[in-house]
């Protein structure tokens, strides 16, 4: 199964999003075998949700609260973004980590609680520019994915997005890409061992239709998480029909 999910992050407006949607559904081929999905701005999940979801498509939330209701100003919940139609959740983008000061130790409530609404976790993972010149990339992804200790198995997608390839145009060389999926596959092996549970490892950072031909041929690149390129139909749905 290969796995392609796009980010539109704080981007696009009602109008726009129908018209993303209509786009890419147009030049989607109904045979795709590949796993799609959009990650749109709350303010856009019901709307999304209605277009995709008929085609098969899933929609991800950008974030979530641990709790599942009450007095958080700002926040949604788990149980709210399965109301506005989504099946899964990004936790723990970059942007999250280093904006809005996501902890480890939050992301492992966060995990628990969106499988306790049923919905998918995406769990984004990736070392910075200072950690990997440090030769801490390893380390790193170790210590992202040790929640799962806390949490227990569970269904998860992964994505491998080192913070320096996100929106720099400097995508990651693929024995770097190599050497951390086999790294993040091992260590999910080792969290997961005995479980049913077998997690797609999508990677992430400056993916576009030039460069996603090769990623999809590093072992244990099972699809991609696109900011930038998922804002235009026509790359995001080249990027589709690459994984199909
Ligand atoms: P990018 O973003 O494709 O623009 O680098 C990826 C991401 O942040 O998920």
């Amino acid at each position: 199964m290969r796995c392609v999910v796009a980010n539109w992050k704080m981007n696009l407006t009602k109008d726009e999003a129908q018209a993303f949607c209509e786009d890419l559904l147009g030049r989607m081929a109904p045979e795709s075998e590949a796993e799609v999905g959009i990650a749109p701005p709350f303010t856009l999940l019901h709307q999304v949700s209605d277009l995709v979801r008929p085609r098969g498509l899933q929609v991800f939330g950008q974030n979530g609260h641990a709790e599942a209701k009450g007095a958080f100003t700002g926040e949604i919940s788990m149980p709210q973004l399965r109301d506005a139609g989504c099946s899964g959740v990004l936790l723990g983008h970059s942007e999250r980590r280093q904006f809005f000061g996501e902890t480890d130790v939050a992301l492992a409530k966060k995990v628990k609680a969106a499988w306790q609404w049923d919905l998918l976790p995406l769990l984004c993972i990736g070392e910075t520019l200072e950690q990997r010149d440090a030769g801490q990339t390893l380390d790193v992804l170790a210590q992202q994915l040790a929640i799962l200790a806390e949490t227990g198995p569970g269904p998860l997608w992964v994505a491998y997005e080192p913070v320096w390839a996100i929106g720099t145009g400097r995508r990651a060389e693929a024995a770097q890409v190599r050497e951390a999926h086999a790294f993040i596959r091992t260590e999910l092996n080792r969290h997961l061992a005995g479980t049913e549970y077998r997690v797609p490892i999508l990677y992430g950072g400056s993916v576009t239709p030039e460069s996603f031909p090769e990623l999809l041929g590093i072992p244990e690149v099972a699809g991609g998480l696109v900011g930038g390129a998922s804002l235009d139909p026509r790359k995001f749905a080249e990027l589709v029909k690459q994984a199909g």
